[in-house]
C-alpha cells in the first residue's frame, strides 16, 4: 500500500466497495475511550479495479485482526481474528445486527430471514429451521442429480460440438433450477431456456448486487428512482416475482387442503417436497407478505452462493491436476455408472474435501456485515453503538498465521478421516457458512448439491480452461464473480461410465407447480 493523502467526496450512502476503491484511508488522530483501535491509511489507488476484499487483505497484514477504515465522516471496523469473530457472531451476537445489509436489501428481501433481526428473525428462523430436516435433505439428492444430469446433457453436447462453454453461468442456471424446486415447487428450467420469469429473477438478483456495490444510492434520489428506465425495469421484474410466489403459495395452499397427511417434525409431501409446503402445513402463522420474503430470501441465499463455489471448484480444479485425478479416482469407485444417494454423501469424502477447500480460498460471501447495537469490547478495544462492521472471511481463510501454503488449493490439509471442517472445530478461523444463531440454515443442503454437481460432472468429463479466453479475475457482487466469466473447454473422458437414460419428471405440465407459461454437519446450529 502505497502512502499519500486523497479526500474522498461522500455522497449520501457509500458502500463498503465504493469506500475501499480507489482512496486513501487516512490516519486520525481522535479519543477514544480507551486504547485506539488501529486506524488504516495508506492509497489503494495501486489497486483500484480489484475486488474489494483484496486491498482489506493487505491493509490486514499491516494493521492486524481489526483495524478501522476512515473515509469521510464514515468509518467501518474491519475484523479479520478469529476470536473477535467467534465474539460477534456468537458469544455476543445479540449485540450485533444486519446493519447496511439490511438496508440495501430490503427492497428484495424485506425482512427475509437474512436481514431480518430481533423478535421477527426469532420467529422465522424457529419456523423455517426445521423445514430442512434429514429427510427433507435426503430427497434433494435426487434433485440435485436430475438438474446435474442436465448439465451434463448440454456439456456433452458441447463436447461434440468442440465449442468451449461459459461455466459460471450454467452454475448459476443450475443452482437456480435446484433453489426454485426445493424451496417452493417451481421449476424454472433455465438450463434448458430462457423465458420471462429467469429474466425477472436475474434483474433482481443483478439489482440487489449493483446496490450493494454502488457508491451512490441513486435508487433513492426521489423521482428518479420512479422514472429511470433501470428502475422501471427492476420494479417490474420485481412485481412478476412477487406475482409468481403469491401464486404459487395459493395454490401450495389448495393443495394442503386436500391432502391426507398428519404434520409432523420429519412431514414431507412426496409430490411436493419444497420448503413451502412444509411451512404451510406445519399452520405456520405467517402473513404472506412475510412469507414471500422469506421464500425471496431463501431463492437468493441457496442460488448465488452454490454457483459460486461451484465456479471456484472447478476453476480451482482446473490449476490442480493432480487433485482431479484423486477426485474422478473416488467418483468412479464410489458412484460408478450409478446416480448419486444419500449414502454416498458420507463415502465421497475427498469430494468433499475438494469443496470445503474451495470454500476456504473462496467464501462465499467473502464478508460478513454487522452493526453493533450497543457498546462492546472489541480484542480489548472498547467500541460504541452503531459501529458498522465487516468480518472479513476472506482475511480469516487465508490467513499464513492460521494456514500452511495459505494460497494453495489442497484439500488434504482436511484428514478424511478427521471430522467435516467447520467454525466450531476450527475455532472461527474457518466460517463457510458463518457462525453461531445466524449461521446458514442451508449448509447441509449445499454442501450436498456441491457434492453431486461437482461428482457428476467430473464422473463424465475433463475440464480445462479454455485456450485464449481472457485471465480468471474476481469481481464482488454478494459473492465472489469471475469478471468475464469461467471459459472452459470440455472433453468426454476415455472411461465414460454409462449413465441410464433419465426421463425428466413432467413437472411443467401440472397446473399446480407451473404457473407462468408465458415465457455440521449442523452441529453448529445453535438454535
Ligand atoms: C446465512 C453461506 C447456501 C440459506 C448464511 C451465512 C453464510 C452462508 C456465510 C451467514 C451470513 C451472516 O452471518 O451474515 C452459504 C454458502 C452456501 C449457502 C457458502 C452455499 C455453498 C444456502 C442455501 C440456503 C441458505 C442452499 C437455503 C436453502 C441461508 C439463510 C441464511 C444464510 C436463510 C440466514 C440465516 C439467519 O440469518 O438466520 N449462508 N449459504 N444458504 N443462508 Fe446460506
Amino acid at each position: 500500500i502505497a502512502s499519500g493523502e486523497f479526500t474522498v467526496q461522500e455522497s449520501g450512502w457509500v458502500s463498503l466497495v465504493g469506500a475501499v476503491r480507489g482512496f486513501l484511508f487516512r490516519l486520525t488522530g481522535e479519543g477514544e475511550r480507551g486504547p485506539e483501535i488501529p486506524r488504516a491509511r495508506g492509497s489503494l489507488a495501486s489497486v483500484g479495479g480489484q475486488a474489494f476484499f483484496l486491498p482489506l487483505y493487505e491493509l490486514y497484514l499491516t494493521y492486524g485482526g481489526i483495524f478501522r477504515l476512515i473515509f469521510g465522516p464514515k468509518s467501518f471496523l474491519i475484523v479479520s481474528d478469529p476470536a473477535i469473530a467467534k465474539h460477534i457472531l456468537r458469544d455476543n451476537s445479540k449485540a450485533y445486527s444486519k446493519g447496511i445489509l439490511a438496508e440495501i436489501l430490503d427492497f428484495v428481501m424485506g425482512k427475509g430471514l437474512i436481514p431480518a433481526d430481533g423478535e421477527i428473525w426469532r420467529v422465522r428462523r424457529r419456523a423455517i429451521v426445521p423445514a430442512l430436516h434429514q429427510k427433507y435433505v435426503a430427497a434433494m439428492i435426487s434433485l440435485f442429480s436430475e438438474a446435474s444430469y442436465r448439465l451434463c446433457e448440454k456439456l456433452d453436447k458441447a463436447a461434440s460440438d468442440g465449442e468451449d462453454v461459459e461455466m459460471e453461468s450454467l452454475f448459476s442456471r443450475l443452482t437456480l433450477d435446484v433453489i426454485g424446486k426445493a424451496v417452493f415447487n417451481y421449476d424454472f428450467d433455465s438450463l434448458t431456456h430462457d423465458n420471462g420469469i429467469v429474466e425477472a429473477v436475474y434483474i433482481v438478483l443483478r439489482e440487489a448486487e449493483m446496490r450493494s456495490t454502488s457508491p451512490i444510492p441513486t435508487w433513492e434520489i426521489p423521482i428518479w428512482k420512479d422514472i429511470s428506465p433501470r428502475q422501471r425495469k427492476v420494479n417490474e421484474a420485481l412485481k412478476l416475482v412477487n406475482d409468481t410466489l403469491d401464486n404459487l403459495i395459493a395454490v401450495c395452499k389448495r393443495m394442503i387442503e386436500q391432502e391426507d397427511l398428519q404434520f409432523h417434525e420429519e412431514y414431507m409431501n412426496e409430490q411436493d417436497p419444497s420448503i413451502l409446503h412444509f411451512l404451510l402445513a406445519s399452520g405456520d402463522d405467517v402473513s404472506s407478505k412475510q412469507l414471500r420474503d422469506d421464500l425471496m430470501t431463501l431463492l437468493i441465499a441457496g442460488h448465488e452462493t452454490s454457483a459460486a463455489v461451484l465456479t471456484w471448484t472447478f476453476y480451482l480444479l482446473s490449476k490442480e491436476p493432480e487433485v482431479m485425478a484423486k477426485l474422478q479416482e473416488e467418483v468412479d469407485r464410489v458412484l460408478g455408472d450409478r446416480m448419486p444417494t444419500i449414502d454416498d454423501m458420507k463415502k465421497l469424502i475427498y469430494t468433499t474435501r475438494v469443496i470445503n477447500e474451495s470454500l476456504r480460498l473462496y467464501p462465499q460471501p467473502p464478508v460478513l456485515i454487522r452493526r453493533s447495537m450497543e457498546d462492546d469490547v472489541l480484542g480489548g478495544y472498547p467500541i460504541g453503538k452503531g459501529e458498522d462492521i465487516f468480518i472479513s472471511v476472506w482475511n480469516l481463510h487465508r490467513c499464513p498465521k492460521s494456514w500452511t501454503d495459505a494460497d494453495k488449493f489442497k484439500p488434504e490439509r482436511w484428514p478424511l478421516d478427521g471430522p467435516n471442517p467447520n467454525e466450531i472445530n476450527q475455532n472461527f478461523s474457518y466460517l463457510p457458512f458463518g457462525g453461531g444463531p445466524r449461521k446458514c440454515v442451508g449448509d447441509m443442503f449445499a454442501t450436498f448439491e456441491n457434492v453431486v454437481a461437482t461428482a457428476m460432472l467430473v464422473r463424465r468429463f475433463d475440464f480445462q480452461l479454455a485456450p485464449g479466453a481472457p485471465s480468471v479475475e474476481m469481481t464482488t457482487g454478494a459473492t465472489i464473480h469471475t469478471t468475464e466469466g469461467l471459459n472452459m473447454t470440455v472433453t468426454r473422458r476415455r472411461r465414460q461410465p454409462i449413465i441410464p437414460k433419465l426421463e425428466r419428471k413432467i413437472v411443467s405440465d401440472s397446473p399446480l407447480t407451473r404457473l407462468d407459461q408465458s415465457e455440521d454437519d449442523q452441529v453448529a446450529s445453535e438454535d
